[in-house]
């Protein structure tokens, strides 16, 4: 029987029944329904609402009820949603006493307390792997400040970079993921218990004692914002889909730099697949994932903006709605972020080509523009000059380090010998000491910080 059964004559239609139901989907919660309860109940023994033995026992029947789902002896079935689920074995346990738990408390503010509880731990668990991510790549970052290799831009090579200073880009975009993570933390940590349906109630509620109990540092302070907000997972949802738009640029990288084409990485063979046809093959099947993963949790993201848009205040259960693209998104992000950084310890970097890379495609022709600018040209009539010298390159293909000295004086007579250094890749990259650049000092102090940064996290 319903426990709404006292208003109706018929009982609700099966389909109806299974229709509305959520608990295959929120069973996920069970732990912190129970310490939502268990705070709930403690409270209101100690106000006096229900009698302190009664909320004591209330109180050990739930921690039982915890331990036995725990302990697989116990298991969730056969409720509407998991708040149903834990109230009526609460009183199968206790008989009267059981329904007691209720009291000043209505399953829309338990459900906004629930899924606060659990996204406040899953926060902290994803900034905990974005940290991991972020010490492996300083790890790997450390090896390679004097691997060279081409930054692009419009995907065409630009200027010589190193492969520490690409991995610690993406170093900063986790980083700043993880304090967008925390910054919506702050948000979820605010407790709406005592919000009621929506107007709160008439019992001498101590809803600071419950934050305190569950260490939440305040309370929600309008009941019908407290029922009805989702801002929060909402925020959450968007600051993973930037952890995997992060995540799916950084494979596409990986995708490509496997190809033939490309050969800038090779895959290990444990974090890769084959092909059912062709023998040949070993496909960055992880990678492609990650990259492919981004689209649910970007869906995610849609879901929730899309049910909670034309909601009326205060709760309506198409927020129930809520939890499917909360759960889905942390499950995705989770694993990726889990896979990704065990793979990136197997990857092989293959440093020639990288190198070569770094030196062809005119990658030095900055550097030699500046030179005649520091040579007292202006900027604009050495990039002229350059521009030149690159078509004469190109039409006798040869690379800017292949120029005699001879040929470098017939675009200007500012040349001297030491051009012959300026453009080497080594020399390009070491020149770019600034804040923020690729010189292996540059970097290794920024990948220090970086480290001690991610270490902070946890
Ligand atoms: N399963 C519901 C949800 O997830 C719990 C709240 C139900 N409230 C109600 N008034 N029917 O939103």
């Amino acid at each position: 029987m319903k426990m709404w059964a006292g208003r109706f004559k018929s009982a609700l239609n099966e389909q109806a029944d299974s229709f509305n139901r959520s608990l295959p989907i929120d069973k996920r919660l069970y732990k912190h329904d129970i310490m939502g309860s268990i705070a709930h109940a403690t409270m209101l023994g100690e106000c006096g609402i229900i009698p302190k033995d009664e909320a004591e026992s209330i109180c050990r029947a739930l921690s039982d009820i915890f331990y036995d789902i725990n302990g697989g002896k116990l298991k969730i079935a056969d409720a509407e949603d998991i708040h149903m689920f834990v109230e009526e074995e609460l009183t199968n346990r206790l008989g009267q006493v059981g329904k007691k738990l209720h009291t000043g408390r209505s399953r829309n503010d338990q459900v906004a307390l629930d899924i606060r509880l659990y996204m406040r731990d899953c926060v902290t668990e994803i900034i905990g792997l974005l940290s991991a991510l972020v010490s492996t790549l300083c790890d790997l970052a450390e090896t390679h400040a004097e691997t060279y290799m081409p930054a692009y831009t419009h995907m065409q090579k630009a200027q010589p970079t190193t492969l520490a200073h690409h991995l610690s880009a993406y170093c900063e975009m986790f980083l700043r993921d993880a304090d967008r993570l925390a910054d919506c933390r702050k948000r979820i940590n605010v407790m709406p218990l005592g919000s009621g349906a929506c107007t709160t109630t008439s019992y001498p509620l101590d809803r600071n004692r419950v934050a305190e109990l569950l260490d939440f540092p305040a309370v929600t302070q309008n009941s019908l914002d407290g029922v009805s907000d989702r801002d929060f997972a909402i925020e959450f949802v968007s600051d993973c889909s930037l952890i995997m738009m992060h995540l799916s640029r950084f494979n596409e990288e990986l995708i490509y730099w496997a190809t033939d084409e490309f050969g800038f990485v090779t895959l290990s063979d444990e974090f890769s697949t084959g092909s059912s046809i062709m023998p040949q093959k070993k496909n960055p099947d992880m990678n492609e994932l990650i990259r492919g993963k981004t689209g649910r949790v970007y869906g995610s993201l849609v879901t929730l903006l899309t049910v909670m848009k034309g909601l009326p205040l205060a709760y309506n259960k198409d927020m129930q709605e809520d939890k499917e693209a909360v759960f889905d998104c942390e499950d995705t992000v989770k694993a990726c972020l889990e896979i990704f950084t065990a793979l990136l310890p197997s990857l092989t970097f293959n440093t020639d080509i990288m190198q070569n890379g770094a030196s062809g495609g005119y990658t030095a022709a900055t550097d030699c523009a500046d030179y005649l600018v520091k040579k007292g040209m202006p900027f604009r009539d050495a990039h002229k000059t350059i521009g030149m010298l690159v078509r004469y390159c190109c039409d006798n293909e040869k690379s800017l380090e292949e120029l005699s000295i001879d040929e470098y004086k017939q675009f200007s007579d500012m040349f001297g010998s030491d051009i012959l250094q300026t453009v080497k890749i080594q020399n390009i990259v070491a020149a770019r000491k600034t804040a923020g650049g690729p010189s292996k000092r540059t970097v290794l102090a920024r990948v220090a910080k970086l480290k001690k940064l991610a270490e902070r996290l946890n």
